[in-house]
């Protein structure tokens, strides 16, 4: 069958590698895609947010597939628009996608389901939240309700902070997307990523894996989106892992189907592994990115078979194997990120990586300049290497990193340092 795959990040070349590895996929198509995904696929110029041109090519090259990779689609209703017209899409509607889309939505549902998460409370002006914060005290976290590219929670560690957020997003720091605003109860622990696939009816595991959100080895420096991940995440046991299907998808599921707005996709749980148990912090509704970078090569099922049952509501009979490995995913982006970064600067060596033992090169920021490859964006390439232990994955993908010479970009040097650590 035909496949069109939406999205350009290394998350998509990661997705893109898997598709195309199925027997089911006979022409893989990618939207608009990125160097990287024209290895594994025929790049087209569509516009993710145009429904009307997403459908009409879907008909016309009779795709019997469509994998939307980022949130923005999704909670505009693109995978609605191509159910709609017949055409088969592995993603949640925009109803479900309100789990990513709205925080204060997920909060709610949490309450009503009684799903363990942080204990919360939201407003619509600044006085309210500054008089919550100020009886509450620091820590706390303060949120904006919409998607905010990453921007919109502040982890405050003073008061001073907390108010300097809160008056921030009621300021119109983040456009729409601060209108409202989510103020929530620190959470201690280690962090964890976990994924499960589901069919509106019934979810299974698929992985975990752990990201390094800030820009600094040792955790330090803003926010980005991400440096670099492993899977799996040691932290998450397996005995974890099943209290987090019982407590916190599972309900998840349920509930959603109650509202008449069940969810076919993959859930990303963003959780706290607390002293009390797992506590769910949020849900993205697709993978993450560099999450994604690090399952795909230890996927041992057919990912256009296992994506198939979900969309057509028979996971209650899948099962999804992993590879007995771990893999590990360094992130190398333009010197700046996730600042202002300059573009254009050239990428050499990326064959001499790929060609060393269990390594994959994933684009994600790239482009070609008279058929050489430059940096074309804040993460640029996402250097991933699979091994028996998280130890090795690492020393791999490290000497694959060496392996490049890019004097524009830089990466962590530490990923991975938690599971190593344990
Ligand atoms: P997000 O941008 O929504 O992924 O959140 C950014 C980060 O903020 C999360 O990955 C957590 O590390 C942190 N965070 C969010 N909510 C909480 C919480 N209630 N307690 C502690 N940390 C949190
Ligand atoms: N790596 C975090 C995300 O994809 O949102």
């Amino acid at each position: 069958m035909k496949v069109l795959l939406l999205g350009s990040g290394g998350r998509e070349h990661a997705l893109a590698w898997a598709l195309s590895g199925s027997p089911l996929c006979d022409r893989l198509f990618i939207a608009p895609g990125n160097p990287g995904t024209a290895l594994c696929g025929e790049n087209v110029a569509l516009d993710m947010d145009d429904h009307a041109a997403l459908v009409a090519f879907a008909l016309a090259e009779k795709i019997g597939l469509v994998v939307i990779g980022p949130e923005a689609p999704l909670v505009d209703g693109a995978a609605d628009a191509l159910r709609a017209a017949g055409v088969k899409a592995f993603g949640p509607s925009a109803a479900a996608a309100r789990l990513e889309g709205s925080k204060s939505f997920t909060k709610e549902l949490c309450a009503e389901a009684g799903i363990p998460t942080a204990a919360f409370a939201r407003f619509d002006n600044a006085e309210a939240a500054l008089r919550y914060v100020r009886e509450k005290g620091a820590p706390i976290v303060v949120k904006a309700d919409g998607l905010a590219a990453g921007k919109g929670v502040v982890v405050a560690q003073s008061l001073d902070e907390a108010q300097d957020a809160i008056a921030m997003m009621f300021g119109g720091g983040l456009g729409a997307a601060g209108a409202e605003v989510v103020i929530e109860e620190f959470l201690e622990g280690e962090e964890v990523s976990f994924f499960a696939l589901c069919d509106g009816d019934a979810a299974i595991p698929l992985a975990s894996a752990q990201d390094h959100k800030r820009v600094g080895d040792g955790d330090v420096g803003p926010n980005t989106g991400g440096m670099g991940a492993y899977s799996p995440a040691p932290a998450l046991t397996p005995d974890l892992q099943r209290q987090v299907m019982d407590e916190i998808i599972n309900p998840t599921v349920a509930a959603m189907k109650a509202k008449g707005a069940p969810f076919t996709g993959v859930f990303f749980a963003g959780l706290m592994l607390t002293r009390e148990g797992p506590k769910l912090i949020e849900y993205n509704v697709r993978f993450g990115d560099p999450e994604c970078e690090a399952i795909m090569p230890r996927l041992k099922t057919d990912l256009v078979a296992a994506l198939l049952a979900a969309c057509d509501g028979v996971l209650h009979d899948f099962d999804v194997r992993l590879w007995d490995r771990a893999a590990l995913t360094v992130v190398m982006a333009a010197n700046g990120y996730p600042g202002v970064v300059e573009k254009g600067s050239p990428i050499r060596g990326v064959e001499k990586a790929e060609a060393m033992d269990e390594v994959l090169v994933f684009h994600a920021g790239t482009a070609l300049k008279d058929g050489a490859l430059v940096a074309n964006g804040g993460r640029v390439l996402a250097v991933t290497a699979t091994a028996p232990t998280i130890a090795e994955a690492q020393r791999r993908a490290y000497a694959a990193v060496d392996a490049i010479d890019w004097p524009g970009g830089f990466c962590r040097r530490d990923i991975g340092w938690r599971a190593l650590s344990r």
